[in-house]
């Protein structure tokens, strides 16, 4: 059962004001709140049970390990990995993706090949992939989106050829909700031997995952969005994947035996996860997963997509407001902008209200170059948000309105 009181008294956070009003906080597409079990055991661990992993044989050092690698189980079990192999734990999704950047990229792409990316990718799922590019002399190719924000798929076979080695899309666009079906993107790229990468940072909180059915080569996501602290994230790699690359980073715990003449390196996956790994936060995300498992991802779901129908027709009735991004498969985001203001004023405004939410470029400057604006406003939802939020959010809109116009 889905009891939204008992979810909201779960998140500490949402009892606070902020200029001495309530909180509404329409933010959890850029970091979700935490729930206080991620909280209090994240403190717990600290405070009772630190110890460095995978290096000692003390009590404290064996049972911090076992609970890290069981986080990582609880991950793989998350996402839909094949074996725990292919689950590294990362700093984050920029972290993740970064690391495919260069311990794939550089080995396998070569001059002239290319690599295509959505347009409406997050920055991290597009920088990495050109600074790749200028180091190997490949190209970088884009798969536009149409007004609606859906991928033009159509153009697959325009774009895709025997020279791609790499295809980097979103499961969930930060900034249009679009939710692009990932079916025919993973078709294309395979049937001419290029690996997919799919950035899960929003999409893992919205029914994403379930990568190895769905045929992915490397996921990323950050605990942070999915109610877990900040610098924790994973990388999925197909297991073949990760074995033919070179480490990324060199350190304690990824190697085998170090001489200064030859340095052989650990199995996956502790290859890829250099120095002290953040064990807190793995734990922790494990935590958080649990947390989403028990009020049920369907149930979320269903209570996010209610808020992002009744948020569209509210926002949509306000007169010289756009909302960017109307595919029929969308996560709870909106992003709008209102004639004849300016998304930093309309932010600024409803923050004195005590609403928060995002504004300006939101990390995807080809989406505003796409529709000609140099920022939005975006009002992302999650499983402890409500219609009565959303009434709160058209109201202070429509109040900056009144103060701005
Ligand atoms: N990528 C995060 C966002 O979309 C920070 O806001």
């Amino acid at each position: 059962m889905f009891d939204i009181d008992k979810i909201r008294s779960d998140f500490p956070i949402l009892g606070r004001k902020v200029h001495n009003r309530q909180l509404v906080y329409l933010d959890s597409g850029a970091t979700a709140q935490k729930p206080r079990s991620v909280i209090d055991l994240t403190t717990e661990l600290m405070a009772e049970h630190n110890a460095n992993i995978h290096r000692g044989v003390h009590y404290l050092s064996e049972r911090m390990t076992d609970r890290y690698e069981a986080a990582r189980e609880a991950v793989r079990r998350f996402i839909g990995a094949s074996c725990r192999e292919e689950v590294i734990f990362t700093s984050g999704a920029t972290a993740s993706i970064n690391l495919v950047a260069y311990a794939w990229g550089d080995r396998f792409v070569t001059a002239g090949d290319n690599i295509v990316v959505s347009e409406m990718e997050h920055h991290s799922n597009i920088v990495p992939w050109q600074l790749l590019a200028e180091r190997r002399g490949a190209e970088l190719r884009v798969l536009p989106f149409d007004e609606r924000g859906d991928l033009r798929v159509d153009m697959l076979s325009e774009l895709i050829d025997s020279r791609t080695r790499l295809v980097a899309v979103t499961e969930s666009s930060n900034t249009l909700g679009t939710m692009p079906d990932l079916v025919p993107i993973v078709e294309a790229a395979h049937a001419v031997g290029a690996v997919v990468m799919v950035d899960g940072c929003q999409g893992v909180v919205h029914g994403g995952g379930d990568v190895a059915a769905r045929g992915y080569d490397f996921y990323a996501f950050s605990g942070h969005k999915l109610y877990a602290p900040t610098g924790i994230g994973v990388l999925y790699g197909r297991k073949e994947l990760l074995e033919a690359m070179p480490p990324f980073m060199g350190g304690g715990d990824m190697v085998d035996k170090v001489t200064f003449a030859r340095t052989t390196y650990a199995p996956l996956p502790l290859k890829f996860e250099a120095g002290t790994s953040n064990f807190i936060g793995a734990v922790a995300l494990a935590e958080a997963i649990s947390y989403v498992e028990s009020v049920g991802m369907a149930n979320i779901e269903q209570h996010e997509q209610g808020l992002l129908r009744l948020a569209t027709e509210r926002l949509s009735a306000i007169d010289g407001l756009r909302i960017y991004g109307q595919s029929s498969r969308k996560c709870p985001i909106v992003s709008f902008t209102v004639e004849g203001t300016h998304p930093y004023d309309v932010g600024m405004i409803l923050d004195k209200l005590g609403i928060a939410i995002r504004t300006g470029h939101h990390c995807a400057e080809p989406v505003m170059t796409h529709f000609g604006v140099s920022g939005m406003c975006r009002a992302s939802f999650a499983m402890y948000n409500t219609a009565e939020e959303v009434e709160l959010l058209t109201r202070g809109v429509e109040r900056a309105i009144g103060m701005l116009r």
